[in-house]
């Protein structure tokens, strides 16, 4: 018996490193009749880096969307709404209190912070939120809110995990077991998907490809990742640049080994990039439709959050209860 959990932070557009990195292992798993998912939009997290509340709505109906669309069952999962399951932020407060400050000083996403402001000629200590320095706090509730074991996310994740392990330890070190220790869940062949330029595709650095372009949108953002300069028959290595990567994370074995050897024979570019591109619409094709109509009915997106967020504090209660006892606040009646 699995308890899977796992959350996207609602300030963008759903891309293709979201979906291959969290959302389709995530929805694989939790068909698995033994386990037990949570799934959430992590609108919290959200107004840690963006100040812009129209842009946190929409994206979180985006994303919700994207869930369904992708073929999450409502009925079978929890998913909901961070922000509506107030146990989480009640729990995010009593792990500060027993989180040690030195554990936020070694977060990577904080020490990049301080780095880029002071680069920027900028003072990080009044630059940075206490919001941004205290997230993996709020992370770890997230998790251990519902004693998740099994956390599916990109490598770029598992920092904060190892914390929430840490976090989870000294709570029950210091009160007793109360929490499960979660384990990151990172697929191999998606753990970091490339962008156009190559670094990691993400938000901040507008290398996207988002996951819902129409099809001719799509087969363009595809044309635009970057290659190198060899001709048509010159032999391509495919550990060098975006392309193989991002379509070694949507095709199995026999495709990947195919196109090595296509590599090696010296395919052209274009002609790669738009094999690429048959593979990814061919598996997007169906949601896609699923989701422009889910996007146009936000009223029955919204119905669909609010029993979720039911389920969860529903959910959430007894650990809830435990902790506050544990640390002598009153039971609630
Ligand atoms: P976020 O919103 O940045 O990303 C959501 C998920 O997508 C994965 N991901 C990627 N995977 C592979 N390649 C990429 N280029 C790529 N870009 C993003 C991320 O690893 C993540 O799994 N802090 C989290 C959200 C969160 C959360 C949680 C996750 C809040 N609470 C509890 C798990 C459990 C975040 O900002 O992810």
């Amino acid at each position: 018996q699995h308890t899977v959990l796992t959350g996207i932070t609602t300030t963008g557009t759903p891309h293709l490193g979201n979906y291959v990195g969290a959302i389709k292992p995530a929805i694989r798993a939790s068909l698995d009749p033994d386990t037990a998912s949570f799934f959430f939009l992590a609108d919290y997290h959200a107004l840690i880096k963006c100040e812009d509340p129209e842009r946190v709505r929409q994206s979180t109906l985006e994303i919700a969307s994207t869930w369904l669309a992708l073929g999450l069952d409502p009925e079978a999962v929890t998913f909901y709404r961070q922000s509506d399951v107030p146990e989480i932020t009640e729990l995010t407060w009593i792990l500060t209190c027993s989180t040690a400050k030195g554990l936020m000083n070694r977060a990577h996403a904080y020490k990049a912070a301080v780095q880029d402001n002071t680069d920027a000629g900028e003072d990080p200590d009044h630059a940075i939120t206490m919001g941004l320095f205290s997230y993996p706090i709020l992370m770890a509730a997230d998790i251990l809110m519902f004693n998740a074991d099994k956390v599916p996310v990109g490598r770029d994740q598992v920092q904060h995990l190892e914390m929430a392990r840490d976090i989870a330890a000294r709570f029950n070190h210091r009160f007793g077991e109360l929490f499960v220790l979660p384990e990151a869940v990172v697929e191999e062949h998606v753990a970091t998907l490339p962008g156009h330029d190559g670094r990691k595709m993400s938000k901040s650095y507008n290398n996207t490809i988002p996951l819902w372009l129409p099809e001719k949108q799509l087969r363009k953002s595809i044309m635009k990742i970057v290659t190198n300069s060899l001709e048509p028959g010159e032999p391509k290595d495919p550990d060098e640049g975006a392309l193989f990567p991002i379509f070694a994370a949507f095709a199995d074995q026999a495709q990947r080994d195919d196109m090595r050897q296509a590599f090696a024979d010296g395919i052209a570019w274009g002609q790669a990039k738009q094999q690429v591109f048959e593979l990814i619409n061919a598996e997007l094709a169906e949601a896609r439709a699923r989701y422009e109509a889910l996007i146009a009915d936000t009223a029955a997106v919204e119905a669909v959050l609010l029993r979720g967020a039911e389920k969860a504090r529903a959910a959430a209660a007894p650990l809830l209860q435990r902790a506050r006892e544990a640390v002598g606040i009153r039971k609630l009646a």
